[in-house]
């Protein structure tokens, strides 16, 4: 109790980002993620395209985006962690602290899964690197992969490089993570292009135009629908308070909704790029689409050998989505450490430490349930965490937010921390977005989903 009194009255006991630029390229760095370039592909392929992408775009902007802007005003405001922002300011409600700890535990969920993935993703650049993935064929990628993922201690030493790099970069706060971002989102910006180019110069672009784009191809079900709207709560990292504890980083003189609205769309580009990239391989090469790792890991680094320079396309691709994934996962790391160091009051190496042990453990769960141990297999926790999280913890935790910001703050707090007017039309379109369209819609869509 009184470290809670004592962390109400201590501000900003983390640090601060250097800059508005510099806010903007690490929210970046957490929304580029294994969304945009594993999910948002594969999702969109199998959903049709065109309509599911207007219903995207529109959950973009009139969901995920005000949603994202309330929980950065909320972070400024009490330069505190998601947990401490909603005590603070309801009076240390336990309801709404209980929420709090829900998101984080939430963060710890999809941090564990995440890190399996993002040491997949690393494995295949070494191998890149080495030039065996050349060797993959159609016939062989398949179990090649397989292989890979019944291998227990292969699945423990990658996710175990993932946890290292990331507890690493994290337990040197502000200054290290921003580093830590500036050196790899070039290198991602980069190998996208790279690749995009190499796969629309192969292949041409006017399919994958078309499929994305036209937007009366196909009738989208419900499910679908449900679908992209979570997804774009996903792809924003709304939700399990990534966005206060950065918001709460942020220089003062930082204006919220340019740098929100710059956020949203590098993301969406980079999920549109991503289609651009995958889209033209695969409709050229005529391929069958199982699954979503199937794209990535068996399809993909075969038909790149196929390409011009094809001998180095793999590894651009897999250290596109290693750092992707690395860059993820330090924001979700963050929200863990920063709210545990800050409302315990511990060092945050200290409690860098012992968050990155826990979810590391944790992680052994999905990274030996791909075959390497048969109890965890059939548990399959990997899809239900992952299931769980984006259906469940994300809109639920994105809903609250939106409602807590809409109701506990005054339209002249919110205005203020937003450096807009209170009458002016933006503010009163968004407040309305968050305070009842956000909530009402997303809250609709869950009870029909379960
Ligand atoms: N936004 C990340 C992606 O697109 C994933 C993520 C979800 C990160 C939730 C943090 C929180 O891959």
């Amino acid at each position: 109790m009184q470290a809670h009194l004592l962390m109400g009255q201590q501000n900003n006991h983390q640090g601060n980002w250097s800059s508005g630029f510099a806010f903007i390229l690490v929210s970046v760095g957490s929304a580029i993620g294994l969304g945009n370039l594993w999910k948002f592909p594969y999702i969109t392929y199998e959903n049709g395209g065109g309509e599911f992408v207007l219903i995207y775009l529109l959950a973009i902007v009139f969901i995920a985006l005000p949603v994202m802007i309330a929980a950065i005003v909320l972070g400024k405001r009490t330069k505190l962690n998601i947990v401490g922002s909603y005590r603070k300011l309801s009076n240390n409600n336990r309801w709404w602290s209980g929420v709090g700890v829900m998101a984080i535990l939430a963060a710890t969920l999809i941090l564990s899964f995440y890190s399996v993935i993002s040491g997949w993703a690393l494995k295949y650049f070494f191998e890149g690197m080495q030039g065996t993935l050349v060797l993959l064929t159609k016939e062989s990628s398949g179990a090649y992969f397989q292989d890979f993922l019944s291998d227990g201690s292969a699945q423990i030493l990658y996710h175990s490089i993932a946890m290292l790099v990331t507890g690493l970069i994290v337990a040197m706060g502000t200054k290290g993570i921003e580093t830590a971002i500036k050196c790899m989102l070039p290198v991602l910006f980069a190998a996208l292009i790279i690749l995009m180019f190499a796969s629309t110069h192969q292949y041409g672009s006017e399919q994958t135009f078309n499929f994305l784009f036209d937007f009366d191809q196909n009738q989208i079900s419900i499910n679908s629908a449900i679908e992209a709207v979570g997804h774009a709560f996903f792809t924003l990292s709304i939700g399990i308070g990534i966005l206060v504890i950065y918001g709460s980083y942020l220089p003062d003189n930082v204006k919220i909704l340019p740098s929100s609205i710059m956020v949203a769309l590098a993301d969406t580009a980079i999920a549109f790029i991503a289609c651009f990239t995958m889209y033209p391989i695969i409709f050229g090469a005529d391929m069958e689409v199982s699954n979503s790792s199937g794209i990535l890991f068996t399809t993909l680094p075969v038909h790149l050998n196929e390409l011009p320079f094809g001998r180095w396309l793999s590894p651009f691709l897999f250290i596109l989505i290693s750092f992707a994934a690395i860059t993820s996962m330090i924001s979700i790391l963050e929200v863990i450490v920063s709210c545990v160091s800050e409302e315990l009051n511990l060092p945050r190496k200290k409690t860098t430490v012992v968050m990155v042990l826990l979810v590391y453990f944790m992680g052994f769960l999905s990274a030996l349930g791909n075959g390497a141990n048969h109890f965890l297999t059939n548990l399959s926790f990997m899809d239900k965490a992952d299931f769980i999280a984006s259906n469940l913890f994300l809109p639920l935790g994105g809903i609250s937010i939106a409602c807590f910001v809409g109701f506990y703050l005054s339209n002249k707090e919110k205005a203020a921390v937003l450096q807009v007017s209170e009458n002016s039309l933006t503010f009163k379109v968004w407040n309305v977005l968050i305070k009842y369209f956000a909530p009402i819609f997303i809250f609709t869509m869950m009870i029909y989903f379960f």
